[in-house]
This record gives C-alpha cells, sequence and structure tokens, in this order.
C-alpha cells in the first residue's frame, strides 16, 4: 500500500469515526434547567392529555388506559434508553428519522402550518418535558409510589 492510499485509508476511518460520534451526540439531548422541579403527577396529567400533547394517542403508556399504536409501547422504556435519550426523542425525533411522524415537541426548527401566534414557540415547555421524562423513568416496582397503576 502507498502512502497516500494509505493516508487516504485513514482519512476515511477518522471521518466514519467522527459521523458515528455525531450521530450519537443527536441521540441524547441534556437535562435543562427544569429538571430539577420535574413533577411526575403533572407528567402524567401531560401524557393523558389527548388534546394537548396526543401521547395517547399514539403510545401505549404505563399506568393510563387506551393508549394508540402508531408509537412503541412506553412500557418498560425505562429499560431501554436512559433520561437524555427519553428526552432527545421527545424533544425532536427527528433527529433519529426524519421521516417520523412524531411531532417535535421542544423545537422550532422546520416545523411546518405553525398557527401565528405560536410562531417560535415549542409545543411543550421546557418544564413539561422534563415532567414527561420524570414519569417515564418514575419507580414502576409494585412498591413504587405508582406501581399498583402500572398495566
Ligand atoms: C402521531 C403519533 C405520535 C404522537 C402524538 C407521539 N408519538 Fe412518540 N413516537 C411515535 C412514533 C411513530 C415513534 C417511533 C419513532 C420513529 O418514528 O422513528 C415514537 C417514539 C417515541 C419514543 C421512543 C420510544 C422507543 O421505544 O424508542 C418516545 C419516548 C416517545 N415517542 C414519546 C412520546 C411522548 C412523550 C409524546 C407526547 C408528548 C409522543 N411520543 C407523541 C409517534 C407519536
Amino acid at each position: 500500500m502507498s502512502l497516500s492510499s494509505r493516508c487516504r485509508t485513514w482519512v476515511a476511518w477518522a471521518m466514519l469515526g467522527f459521523c458515528s460520534l455525531s450521530a450519537l451526540a443527536q441521540d441524547r439531548l441534556p437535562a435543562t434547567a427544569w429538571k430539577a422541579s420535574a413533577s411526575v403527577e403533572r407528567g402524567r396529567a401531560l401524557l393523558s392529555n389527548r388534546q394537548d400533547s396526543g401521547c395517547v394517542l399514539c403510545h401505549v403508556v404505563p399506568g393510563l388506559v387506551g393508549g394508540g399504536d402508531i408509537g412503541p409501547s412506553l412500557v418498560g422504556l425505562a429499560e431501554r434508553a436512559d433520561a437524555e435519550q427519553i428526552r432527545q426523542r421527545i424533544a425532536d425525533p427527528r433527529l433519529l428519522n426524519p421521516d417520523t411522524v412524531m411531532p417535535a415537541y421542544f423545537s422550532t426548527q422546520g416545523l411546518q402550518r405553525v398557527v401565528t401566534a405560536y410562531v417560535g414557540q415549542t409545543v411543550l415547555s421546557g418544564q413539561a418535558l422534563e415532567d414527561i421524562v420524570a414519569y417515564l423513568l418514575r419507580d414502576q416496582s409494585p412498591t413504587g409510589p405508582l406501581g399498583s397503576h402500572r398495566p
């Protein structure tokens, strides 16, 4: 292998490494300032609201009745995703799947058909986002505070 082709191979590996690192970064959204005041009970109310958040229209949500099946069930979510991954999926699922039907709840980028009064605003407030994450990560053990609600 000549020096220049070896060099090209290194450059290709370096680029590959960079791309997979940035893909990883898009997978996670660090906690916002509202995490400290997050409320599991408010999160529960937000998740079950069919008009404003609409989460239960598309998801089966642990502890809530009558979830939809357009999106994956959120039962057992805490076992397959951590807080930063869950936060990112709610804030802007397009970063993981540009064709997703799930709305971007905490982004003002590239949203279509926004009613004028709401331009520049996110669908959920930062506090609401953290409330929902807190509910989805709550203690689901049978002895936990909401364990008896588990379906
Ligand atoms: C219009 C339907 C729809 C609505 C409304 C919706 N989602 Fe989703 N959601 C999806 C779909 C579909 C996916 C699968 C991801 C994809 O499309 O790539 C998903 C994925 C997710 C995931 C990742 C699940 C996993 O197993 O990886 C979470 C967490 C989530 N949604 C939470 C929410 C929350 C919280 C709300 C309400 C604030 C919500 N979703 C509203 C359709 C929806």
